[in-house]
């Protein structure tokens, strides 16, 4: 295991931003990541691990060691006559265990098809699509607590919920992932409800869907929705859908009939960001090379030499906009390191 001293971020963020750590290194195993963690104890330097980061904002250059997770494997672990359980580091590709379970026809996670990220960094956020989302299939999961080393934990220990869990709250800074095991269906049970799936699959004649064909239909709509951060930096949805109490709702909907809501628990929706965002005209904005996507508002976008700074300046300006014309204030999705939204 090598350790980096001022290393560029730029390749290790999706947001493709220019920031330095003051030193950087890759775990591929427990042992490296504890050595890892004990050279940022001698140095008295924090600590940032991370996974491929998809879901991250370098606001600044970070005074301390960068840890990425890159703990390979994916492995059957269990076997049921209902379910399979499998066990994947952190550091894999997310996309890979989905191809990994599509191939063995399992079912669960097909709705998670081609979110950006690593396996590591799914139960940190609960990531979730169309529908479904992580904690649906998540079993138990290692983590590398500080103090106690390396622990197994059970799902619901995580406190799992929209695009959160203790990792982003009381575990900050103290527990990371490690390995994840997730419990998939041998008899596919599919989720087909969520909006534009059905349209899809009618469209494409398929009545009674494989796991395979929900798949191929989930990375159509996402493909035709979602920037490819290959192609343009972004970090997925840049904000939360807020939960917004329902009389204020009522309120807004008197005025504003076509907001987008979706049903959350007793007295509160969730509204769609993205509707709210779009319906302040923001669509497409652009700040130099820090913008607005043109087709899906929720995403901001570096169109190539946007600082973190600038990527921050429109984030602030966006959750502004909506904050004045809703009074409904946007809490940001994406982790932003070195700075408070
Ligand atoms: N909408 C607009 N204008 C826009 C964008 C959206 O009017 O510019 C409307 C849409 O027409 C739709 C509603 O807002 O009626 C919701 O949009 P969409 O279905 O695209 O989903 P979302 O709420 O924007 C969430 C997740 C996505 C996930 C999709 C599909 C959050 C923060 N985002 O987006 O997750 O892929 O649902 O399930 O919950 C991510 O986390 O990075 C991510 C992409």
């Amino acid at each position: 295991m090598s350790i980096v001293e001022d290393f560029n971020l730029k390749s290790w963020s999706s947001f493709a931003l220019e920031a330095r750590a003051k030193w950087a290194t890759e775990v591929y195993n427990e042992l490296q990541l504890e050595k890892a963690f004990a050279f940022a104890e001698t140095q008295q330097a924090k600590v940032l691990c991370i996974g491929k980061g998809c879901n991250i904002l370098f606001a600044d250059d970070f005074d301390g060691l960068v840890i990425r997770m890159c703990i390979e494997g994916i492995e059957q672990v269990d076997e049921s006559p209902e379910y399979v359980y499998v066990k994947a580091g952190g550091g894999v590709d997310w996309q890979e265990l989905v191809q990994w379970s599509l191939k063995r026809q399992l079912s669960g996670i097909e709705n998670l098809t081609l979110i950006p990220g690593s396996v590591g960094a799914a139960p940190v956020q609960n990531i979730g699509a169309y529908g479904v989302e992580l904690k649906d299939s998540l079993f138990e999961l290692e983590v590398y607590d500080q103090a106690e080393g390396v622990k197994k934990l059970k799902f619901e220990e995580c406190g799992l919920a929209y695009r959160n869990s203790h990792f982003k709250g009381k575990w900050k800074g103290k527990r990371w992932v490690t390995s994840v095991t997730l419990r998939l269906n041998k008899q596919a049970r599919l989720s087909v409800e969520y909006g534009g799936i059905k349209k899809v699959l009618e469209q494409r004649g398929l009545n009674n869907p494989t796991v395979q064909e929900l798949s191929d239909v989930i990375a159509s709509i996402r493909r035709s929705k979602l920037p490819d951060p290959d192609e343009l930096a972004n970090a997925g949805s840049f904000f939360r859908n807020p939960i917004v109490s329902v009389e204020k709702l009522s309120e807004l909907k008197a005025k504003y009939p076509d907001m987008v809501t979706y049903p959350a628990h007793s007295g509160y929706e969730k509204c769609a960001a993205g509707w709210l965002i779009d319906s302040c005209s923001l669509k497409g904005y652009r700040d130099g090379d820090a913008g607005v996507h043109k087709d899906q508002a929720l995403v901001l976008v570096n169109y190539g030499k946007a600082s973190g700074d600038d990527m921050l300046q429109l984030a602030r300006y966006v959750r502004d906009q909506v904050l004045q014309r809703f009074g409904i204030r946007l809490e940001p999705e994406v982790e932003i390191v070195g700075a408070l939204l």
